[in-house]
C-alpha cells in the first residue's frame, strides 16, 4: 500500500515554529516505528500572498484535494491587515474548507491533571474530562440567503438566514455517530427546536439518521442555551455533541477554556470519504498566528501536535500511535515541563517550544 500522503501548510507567525516540533515527531516515526509519511510542504495565508499575490496557489488547492491529510499552522499577521478582503491570509483557509467541503469540525476539549489547576472551574469538575464538540462548518446562519444590510423605509436592516437541509444535517449526524462508536457511544444532539424551524428540523434528521443506521448510540437532545449551562455546571455529563455552525461556534470555544491555554487545543475538520474510504481533512491548532510571541521561540507547540495525532486516529486508521501521543504529552505535562502560556501565576522557567517538542519526543520512546 502506498504511504500515507501529508501536505503540510505551516502558514504564518507561529506556525512554521509549531509545525517544526511536529515534523520531528512525523520523523520520529519513520526511524521508530517504520511508518513514513509521504510530505509535501507549500505556503498557505500571508506568506502564499507574498509569494503568489494569492493566500492560496490553484496548485496548493489541488494538492490538498490529493493528498489523505492536510496539516495546517496558522494563518495571518498585522501586515496583512491592509490587504483587502479578497486577499487576505484567512481567505486561503476558507478556500481550504470550502472547495474539500469539510462540513464536520471535531473541537475535543480535553482536560490534562496536570493543567486541571488552570480552569476557571474546580478541579473535580474538569479533571479528567474528555469531549469532543462536533460542529457543522459549512452551512447554516453564516452562509444562508438572503443576507445583507438592506433599507426599509427609512431605517437599516441586518439580515442572516439560517438555512439546514436534511442532507446536511444527516452527514454531519452520522459524523458524531461514527464518532461515537469509536469513543463511549454516547451522543447530544443541540438545537433550539422551542424557538427555530431549523432546530424542529435538525432535531427530527438526527432522530432519524440515529434510528436507521446508530441505534447502538445513545441519543439525547438539547436546548443550546441549556447545553451551554450544562457545559460550565457538569461538562463530564457529555461525550459527544452535535450541534450546528453558530451553537457550535460558542459553545466549542466556551468548552475550549474549560481545559486551559489556546496553546493546547487541536481540532480536525472533515468532509466526505475519499475512493480510499478516508474522510477528506484538515487538521490546524484552534489558535492564531499569535503575533505579539512569533519568532520568540515561545508558541506551545503542544496544539498542532496534538493535530497531528489526530490525523493519526481519524485518517490513517493509527488510533494506538494517536493515544501514544498524547499520553507523551501528558507525560511532559506530568513532569512540569511548561511553555510560558502553561506557567501558574507561581511562576518558574518556562521551556522553549523546541525543548518542548524535544520533551515530547523523548517521552514518545
Ligand atoms: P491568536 O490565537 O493568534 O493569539 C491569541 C493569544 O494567545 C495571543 O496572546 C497569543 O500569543 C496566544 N497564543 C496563541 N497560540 C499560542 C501558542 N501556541 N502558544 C502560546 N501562546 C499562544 O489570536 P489573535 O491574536 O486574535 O490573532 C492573531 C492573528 O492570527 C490574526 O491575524 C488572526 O487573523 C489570525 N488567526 C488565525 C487563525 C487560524 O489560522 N486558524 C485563527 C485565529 C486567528
Ligand atoms: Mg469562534
Amino acid at each position: 500500500m502506498a504511504n500515507p500522503s501529508l501536505l503540510i501548510l505551516a502558514g504564518d507567525g507561529i506556525g512554521p515554529e509549531v509545525m517544526a516540533e511536529v515534523k520531528k515527531i512525523i520523523g520520529w516515526f519513520g526511524a521508530k516505528r517504520g511508518v513514513t509519511f509521504d510530505v509535501t510542504e507549500d505556503l498557505v495565508g500571508g506568506c502564499a500572498y507574498d509569494k503568489h499575490g494569492t493566500p492560496l496557489h490553484d496548485d496548493t488547492m489541488a494538492k490538498a484535494q490529493e493528498v489523505d491529510a492536510v496539516l495546517l499552522g496558522a494563518v495571518g499577521g498585522p501586515q496583512y491587515d491592509i490587504l483587502d478582503f479578497s486577499v487576505k491570509p484567512e481567505r486561503g483557509l476558507l478556500r481550504l474548507r470550502k472547495e474539500m467541503d469539510l462540513y464536520s469540525n471535531l473541537r475535543p476539549a480535553q482536560c490534562f491533571d496536570a493543567l486541571a489547576d488552570f480552569s476557571s472551574l474546580k478541579k473535580e469538575v474538569v479533571a479528567g474530562l474528555d469531549i469532543v464538540i462536533v460542529r457543522e462548518l459549512t452551512s447554516g446562519v453564516y452562509f444562508g440567503e438572503p443576507r445583507g444590510i438592506f433599507t426599509e423605509g427609512n431605517e437599516r436592516v441586518g439580515i442572516n438566514t439560517q438555512r439546514y437541509t436534511e442532507s446536511e444535517i444527516a452527514r454531519v449526524a452520522r459524523s458524531a455517530f461514527e464518532l461515537a462508536r469509536r469513543r463511549n457511544n454516547k451522543v447530544c444532539s443541540m438545537e433550539k427546536a422551542n424557538v427555530m424551524e431549523s432546530g424542529i428540523l435538525w432535531r427530527q434528521v438526527v432522530q432519524e439518521v440515529h434510528d436507521k443506521e446508530y441505534p447502538d448510540v445513545q441519543l439525547s437532545h438539547m436546548y443550546a442555551d441549556a447545553g451551554a449551562m450544562q457545559l460550565c455546571r457538569w461538562p463530564k455529563q457529555f461525550d459527544v455533541i452535535v450541534t450546528d455552525n453558530l451553537f457550535g461556534d460558542l459553545l466549542s470555544d466556551a468548552a475550549a477554556m474549560l481545559t486551559g491555554s489556546l496553546g493546547m487545543l487541536p481540532s480536525a475538520s472533515l468532509g466526505a470519504p475519499m475512493a480510499n474510504g478516508r474522510p477528506k481533512a484538515l487538521y490546524e491548532p484552534v489558535h492564531g498566528s499569535a503575533p505579539d510571541i512569533a519568532g520568540q521561540g515561545k508558541a506551545n507547540p503542544i496544539a498542532c501536535i496534538l493535530s497531528f495525532a489526530m490525523a493519526l486516529r481519524y485518517s490513517f486508521d493509527m488510533g494506538d500511535d494517536a493515544t501514544r501521543v498524547e499520553k507523551a504529552v501528558e507525560k511532559v505535562l506530568a513532569d512540569g515541563v511548561r511553555t510560558a502560556d502553561l506557567m501558574g501565576p507561581e511562576g518558574g522557567k518556562p521551556v522553549s517550544t523546541s525543548q518542548m517538542g524535544d520533551a515530547i519526543l523523548a517521552a514518545l520512546d
